[in-house]
């Protein structure tokens, strides 16, 4: 079983483009060291992020997230479990997405994730889809 949190906050609006490139190039780094796949997304001083992992690992780094001045306003949209991580087979494990770049072939994973039965992953598939269409 993977357990997912996923979760939407605001970024600092101090937070410069070189600060937000680096913390996206660390999270991405530290995750795929600790095995927690995922995306994070940025789009206009917003965040989405779906965390997937070993529950307990999830939860803790789900906490600490939450403590980080580089962002406010964080919203848990999802707490749950599937079988399979969802975004472990998209780019190799953890992405960052950063608009517009590669929203494209996050739009083509997602519509091929669409054949799959568990009406979980499809809830999940429709958060990510609506914070990349309204955003
Ligand atoms: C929007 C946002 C998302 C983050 N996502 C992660 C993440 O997925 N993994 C991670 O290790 N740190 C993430 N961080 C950074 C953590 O909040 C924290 O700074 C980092 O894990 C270092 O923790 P440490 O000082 O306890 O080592 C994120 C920070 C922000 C603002």
């Amino acid at each position: 079983m993977t357990h997912s949190i996923s979760y939407v906050s605001t970024a600092d609006p101090s937070l410069r483009q070189e600060a937000l490139s680096s913390l996206l190039d660390t999270t991405k780094h530290r995750n795929e060291k600790s095995n927690i796949s995922g995306i994070l997304l940025y789009a206009d001083g917003n965040f989405m992020q779906v965390l997937e992992g070993h529950q307990e690992q999830v939860e803790r780094l789900f906490e600490k997230i939450c403590l980080d001045a580089r962002h406010s306003n964080v919203i848990k949209v999802a707490s749950m479990d599937y079988k399979h991580p969802i975004f472990k087979g998209y780019a190799s494990g953890f992405s960052v997405i950063e608009r517009p770049k590669d929203t494209q072939s996050l739009k083509t994973y997602l519509n091929w994730l669409k054949n799959h039965p568990s009406k979980k992953v499809n809830k999940m598939i429709d958060l990510v889809e609506n914070f990349i269409d309204h955003s």
